[in-house]
């Protein structure tokens, strides 16, 4: 790549030759550099166009994912990036790409980044501001993102008026998938936006308050705390719960379920050298014994298949997961499941499987699925 510096613009960007016209076809992509800086130069409909190499969600390459039009889908999670522009168009990253100059000329692709954002490799949709005088107020319970999706949809198309995002969460919106794989991880580095980010788009983030009464014709809702909030708009994105055990013995002290930041440590505490039972097999209950499988001093699973993942990606694929966590040291338990747990003093001591094998246990992880928290709907559908 050759650099030089367009005139009158030496101080602002730095611009690379970074291939020839005819190097690209229609449809496809090239990482290239300019400066230090990977970008991913795309070629569609006979026009080239410039974008961050990377997707803002985890970093992926995206010079591995798949370009479908004006689109590139991430390898690694399936966030999609329009190619001209670097908006995000669909999730799970939050943030748009950075997008670059290109210009062609006598045969050659050059390329401009703007000094300041050379190492920039992500960048937040243009939002609006909140208007004190737009009595308008959109209440958006859960604090989840869907609800924050919503919120920062909301302000990049102009709304104006009051937004309430309210949450029984400690935290604010946090990256919830992570809390089966790193259960041990600072609360700081899991948020999704940090706490300037909210004010500065004028989103209130009500946490630890519950709604437990919505009324539709009145527009108010009602706080655990005894408030009664009004709004003109309203969306309920409350998520899911995680499925108890319901076997006799469900609620001794050490059954556990995962659904939430305090869970991830509170599981991840109790587990450090004691004896774990993951009840489960796919995803949630195998990300936590490939977790705990190096903490506790010894993980089982119990599962109704044949394999783990047995429904959701076949035998092969459940198979060779088994396979990989045996190596851990975790053992399994298949084509069985819980008929009771059993304690002393309150406590899990043992876990009976139908089989009539008894497991010892310190711990019991219910990882069996979930189901909509769908307490505040009945009440709007009855309303
Ligand atoms: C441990 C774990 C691992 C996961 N791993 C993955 C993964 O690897 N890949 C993947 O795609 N998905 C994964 N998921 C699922 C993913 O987290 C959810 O699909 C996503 O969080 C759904 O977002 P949501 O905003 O709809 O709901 P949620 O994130 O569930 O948010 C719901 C919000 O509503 C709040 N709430 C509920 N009721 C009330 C009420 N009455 N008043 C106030 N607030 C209320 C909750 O506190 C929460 O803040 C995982 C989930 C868990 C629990
Ligand atoms: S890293 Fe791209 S979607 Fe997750």
């Amino acid at each position: 790549m050759t650099q030089h510096h367009e005139p009158g613009q030496e101080q602002e960007e730095v611009t690379g030759m970074v291939c020839q016209e005819d190097d690209l076809k229609d449809g496809e992509m090239k990482e290239v550099l300019v400066g230090d800086q990977k970008v991913l130069l795309v070629r569609t409909h006979g026009q080239y166009s410039a974008v961050g190499s990377r997707c803002s969600h985890y970093n992926a390459p995206l010079i591995n994912g798949i370009l479908v039009g004006d689109r590139v889908r991430c390898p690694y999670h399936g966030a999609c990036f329009n190619v001209k522009t670097g908006d995000i168009e669909d999730y799970p990253g939050l943030d748009s790409l950075p997008s670059y100059k290109v210009k062609v000329d006598d045969g050659k692709v050059y390329v401009s980044i703007n000094k300041k954002s050379l190492t920039m490799n992500k960048r937040v949709k243009e939002m609006c501001t909140m208007d004190a005088d737009v009595k308008h107020t959109v209440l958006l319970i859960g604090g989840g993102p869907a609800s924050l999706v919503c919120a920062e949809t909301l302000r990049q198309n102009c709304y104006q008026g009051r937004i309430i995002m309210v949450t029984k969460d400690t935290l604010p919106p946090y990256d919830k998938p992570k809390m089966s794989k790193v259960m041990n991880v600072d609360s700081s580095s899991v948020l999704l936006r940090s706490s300037d980010f909210y004010q500065q788009h004028g989103i209130e983030l009500w946490t630890k308050k519950e709604v437990v009464s919505v009324n539709p014709a009145d527009k108010v809702v009602k706080l655990s705390d005894g408030v009664s909030q009004p709004y003109d708009q309203l969306l309920i994105a409350t998520g899911c719960r995680a499925r108890p055990l319901s076997c006799p013995g469900s609620d001794l002290q050490g059954v556990k379920i995962l659904q939430s930041y305090n869970d991830a440590k509170d599981i991840y505490n109790a587990c450090l050298g004691k004896k774990a039972v993951v009840v489960g097999t796919s995803f949630i209950g195998m990300e936590a014994a490939s977790f705990l499988s190096d903490k506790a001093s010894s993980v089982v699973m119990v599962g109704t298949s044949t394999y783990p993942f047995e429904r959701s990606l076949g035998p092969e694929i459940g198979k060779m997961t088994m396979e990989m966590m045996e190596e851990k040291n975790v053992k399994f338990y298949m084509n069985d499941g819980v008929t009771e747990i059993k304690g002393e003093n309150g406590t899990v001591k043992e876990v009976v499987l139908k089989s009539g094998t008894v497991l010892k246990a310190d711990v019991v992880i219910a990882g069996i699925g979930n189901f909509l928290s769908q307490q505040l709907l009945d009440v709007l559908h009855c309303a």
